[in-house]
């Protein structure tokens, strides 16, 4: 089963349903947001599976949210979601969710595979996710960010699923020849470890 298969089963077992649609006229930001809430916790933090959206850059948010509008970027729920939302409201939820402070997730990480994670961060990732992936200027916050999540991507992008951002591609690949795909892993447990 493909990760993006995996994601939505585990979306629809929790029985979340969808409620974009049956909003008033001129909705605040806040009460947008809000419908995100289910899945992406209050205020954009999540507290499972589900990424996080809080701090996360108003530009980065727009971006994603058009991507998935178009079905430039695969998804699982969010293409259906992101058409239930004019640009005027993407753009409030995206002010909104960038004011948020992002709690952590708490998940269980290994110290060993965490260890070497920083080390591989430092090395190929540091450049753009600065500040061990807590600054969010670069496609949002790494550090505490679902290790489910960041699994999902991280294979989204490798199987070519998601598109990579040519220079972060290079690095990549340039990690993935100097080391093995454990180091993927060793990576997602050094932002899980960050709570
Ligand atoms: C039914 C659950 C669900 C609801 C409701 C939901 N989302 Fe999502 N969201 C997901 C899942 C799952 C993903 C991972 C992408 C995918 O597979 O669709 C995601 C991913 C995202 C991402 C990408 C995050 C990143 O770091 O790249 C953004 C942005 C987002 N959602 C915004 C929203 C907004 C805004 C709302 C409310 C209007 C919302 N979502 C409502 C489940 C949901
Ligand atoms: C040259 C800059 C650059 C480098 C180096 C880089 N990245 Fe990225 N990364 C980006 C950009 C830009 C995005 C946003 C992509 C998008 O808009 O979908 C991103 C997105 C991501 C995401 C998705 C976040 C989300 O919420 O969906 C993950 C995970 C990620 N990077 C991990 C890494 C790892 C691990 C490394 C080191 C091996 C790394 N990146 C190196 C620029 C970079």
């Amino acid at each position: 089963m493909g990760s993006t298969k995996l994601l939505q089963n585990m979306v629809l077992a929790g029985g979340l349903a969808l409620s974009a649609t049956s909003m008033a006229a001129t909705p605040s930001a806040a009460m947008l947001a809000g419908t995100c809430a289910a899945c992406h916790g209050t205020n954009g933090s999540s507290v499972a599976v589900i990424p996080s959206l809080a701090a996360a850059p108003a530009e980065y948010f727009v971006e994603t949210m058009k991507a998935f509008k178009s079905g430039a970027r695969k998804a699982t729920v969010m293409d259906r979601v992101a058409k239930g939302y004019s640009d005027e409201e993407i753009a409030l939820m995206g002010d909104y969710f960038a004011q948020q402070k992002l709690i952590p997730m708490k998940q269980g990480f290994d110290k060993t595979k965490l260890n070497q994670g920083k080390r591989l961060h430092d090395k190929y990732c540091e450049k753009c996710h600065e500040e061990d992936g807590r600054k969010p200027d670069v496609g949002g916050i790494l550090a505490g960010q679902s290790m489910m999540y960041l699994t999902f991507s991280m294979d989204d992008f490798l199987s070519g699923e998601r598109e990579m951002e040519k220079d972060m591609k290079k690095k990549v690949n340039e990690m993935l020849k100097e080391t093995d795909k454990s180091s993927i892993e060793s990576l997602i447990h050094f932002y899980g470890s960050q709570q």
